[in-house]
C-alpha cells in the first residue's frame, strides 16, 4: 500500500454521481462464509480495497481456490470461492498476514478456532497495536487455544474439533466480536448465543442466512445452533455507506453541492449516520431501490447543501456511527457543532482516532476539544489548512481531506495512501466532484 502525500486544495463546492466501493464489511463477511460453504459462491461488487483482499490472501492460505475477475453487474470485483465445507480449510505453510485489516483477523480467527491445527495470524504495525482479548476470551471458552494468549497480534491459534457453544456477553459492543464467536458456534456443539450491550451491524446474522444457516435472534441476543453446512450462493455487495459518508459530508458543507450517491447499502444497523446528518442540517433524500440480495438492503441517496448546526452523538448512538465518525468531525469544521461521548472505541481503532483527530484538525486551524471518550469541534473560524498526519488511518486520512476542502488554504496530507485500505479510488473521485 503506498503511503503517499496529497496536497488538497479548497473547494467550492462538490457536485456530481458516485457509486461507491463494495461494502468493506460485508465482502469480508461474504468471503469468509463462502470459504466454509459446500460448493462454489460468486460474489459481485466485492470492494476493491486493501483489506479486502488481505481477507483473500489468508483464506488462500488455508487451501481455498479464488478466482478474481474485474466487472460483473456491478462496480467492484467479481470473486469465485471454491469453498471447501466446514471444517475444510489446511493448515497453512506460514504466518497469515491480515495487513492492516482487524475484521479479518477477528473474524478468521472464530472460523480458525474450529480447525485442529495451529495458524499464526498477524498484521501491520497497526494490527499489531491493536486489543485481540475481546475474540480470545470467548474463543478460549469454546475451546480454541492461543499461544501466547497475548492481548496483541500476532496471535497463534490452535483450534479444535470439538468446539463447546457458548452463551456471552461481550464487554464491548463489537460487531467483530459477536462475528468471531457465531462463525466459531456455527461448528460448536449446542446453540450458541451472543448477547450484545448495544446493538452492533449485523451483517454475519443476515449473510449466515443467505449462506442457508438459521440464525435466531431475540431480544438482544442472536444464537446459531452448530453443525449446520452453508451452502453456496450468488451474491452481490452493496456500495460501502462508509465511504460514501466523506461525499455525504463534503456535499453538506460547501453550499450549491449536489451529490448523488448510487446502489449504496442501507442496512439500519450501519445508517445511524443519516439521522445525525438530518440534525446537523444536512438536506438528505434517501430511496431504496433494491431490497433483498441476502437481505441487505441498498439504494439511492441524495446530499445537497444546508445551513450546518449543532448536535451530540448519545453513547448508545456510538456503535451505529462508529466508522463514520472522523467524516462527521471533518463536516464540523466547515459549520456548526458536533460533540461525541461514549466512543472511547475510536481509541483502538486502525489508529487512536479521537487523539490524531484533534492533533490534525488542530494544525488545520479547528476549535476541537478531545475527551477521553470523544470529543467537541465548533466551526468558530474558518481552517487555513496545512499539514496533517494521518497515521496509516485510511478514515482520516479521508476526514482531512473533506475538512481541507473548506480552508482558505492547502492542506498536504502525510500516508494519504492509507485511503487504499477501504477506498482506492477516493482521491480521484474527489477530483471528479469538484470539477
Ligand atoms: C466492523 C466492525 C466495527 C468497525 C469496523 C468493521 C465489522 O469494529 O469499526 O471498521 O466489519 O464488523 P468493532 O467490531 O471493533 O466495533
Amino acid at each position: 500500500m503506498s503511503t503517499g502525500t496529497v496536497m488538497v486544495q479548497p473547494a467550492q463546492r462538490v457536485r456530481g454521481r458516485v457509486r461507491p466501493p463494495g461494502d468493506k464489511s460485508i465482502s469480508h463477511r461474504y468471503a469468509l462464509l463462502a470459504a466454509i460453504a459446500d460448493g462454489a459462491s460468486t460474489i459481485h461488487g466485492y470492494s476493491t480495497g486493501a483489506d479486502c483482499a488481505s481477507t483473500l490472501r489468508c483464506l488462500r492460505s488455508l487451501g481455498v481456490q479464488i478466482h478474481e475477475a474485474e466487472g460483473g453487474p456491478s462496480a467492484g470485483l467479481t470473486i469465485r470461492i471454491a469453498g471447501r465445507g466446514i471444517r475444510g480449510l489446511t493448515a497453512p505453510a506460514d504466518v497469515l498476514d491480515a495487513g492492516n485489516s482487524g475484521s479479518t483477523l477477528r473474524m478468521l480467527a472464530g472460523i480458525l478456532a474450529a480447525h485442529p491445527f495451529r495458524a499464526a495470524i498477524t498484521g501491520d504495525d497497526s494490527l499489531r497495536r491493536r486489543p485481540m482479548r475481546r475474540i480470545i476470551v470467548p474463543l478460549e471458552r469454546m475451546g480454541a487455544r492461543f499461544t501466547p494468549a497475548a492481548d496483541r497480534p500476532p496471535l497463534t491459534i490452535e483450534g479444535s474439533a470439538h468446539l463447546t457453544a457458548i452463551d456471552f456477553e461481550p464487554e464491548v459492543p463489537s460487531a467483530q466480536v459477536k462475528s468471531a464467536v457465531l462463525m466459531a458456534g456455527l461448528h460448536a456443539d449446542g446453540v450458541t448465543r451472543v448477547r450484545e450491550p448495544l446493538p452492533t451491524r449485523d451483517h454475519t446474522e443476515r449473510a449466515l442466512q443467505a449462506f442457508g444457516a438459521a440464525v435466531m435472534r431475540s431480544g438482544n441476543g442472536v444464537s446459531v445452533a452448530g453443525g449446520q453446512r452453508l451452502r453456496a450462493c450468488e451474491l452481490v455487495v452493496p456500495g460501502d455507506l462508509s465511504s460514501a459518508a466523506f461525499w455525504m459530508m463534503a456535499a453538506s458543507a460547501l453550499p450549491g453541492s449536489e451529490v448523488i450517491i448510487e446502489n449504496v447499502g442501507l442496512n439500519p444497523t450501519r445508517a445511524g449516520m443519516l439521522d445525525i446528518l438530518q440534525r446537523l442540517g444536512a438536506r438528505i433524500e434517501v430511496s431504496e431501490t433494491r431490497n433483498g440480495n441476502a437481505g441487505e438492503p441498498a439504494g439511492t441517496i441524495v446530499v445537497r447543501h444546508g445551513t450546518l448546526l449543532e448536535t451530540h452523538i448519545e453513547p448508545h448512538e456510538v456503535p451505529g456511527v462508529i466508522d463514520e465518525l472522523p467524516a462527521l468531525a471533518a463536516l464540523a469544521t466547515h459549520g456548526g457543532a458536533l460533540s461525541v461521548s461514549g466512543a472511547r472505541e475510536l481509541r483502538v481503532k486502525e489508529s487512536d482516532r479521537i487523539s490524531a483527530l484533534a492533533e490534525g484538525f488542530r494544525h488545520m486551524g479547528a476549535d476541537i476539544e478531545e475527551r477521553p471518550d470523544g470529543f467537541h469541534i465548533r466551526a468558530t473560524r474558518r481552517l487555513h489548512g496545512g499539514e496533517v498526519h494521518a497515521r496509516k488511518d485510511h478514515r482520516l486520512a479521508m476526514a482531512f481531506a473533506i475538512a481541507a476542502l473548506g480552508a482558505t488554504g492547502p492542506t498536504t496530507i502525510h500516508d494519504a495512501g492509507a485511503a487504499a485500505v477501504s477506498y482506492p479510488e477516493f482521491f480521484s473521485v474527489l477530483e471528479s466532484l469538484r470539477a
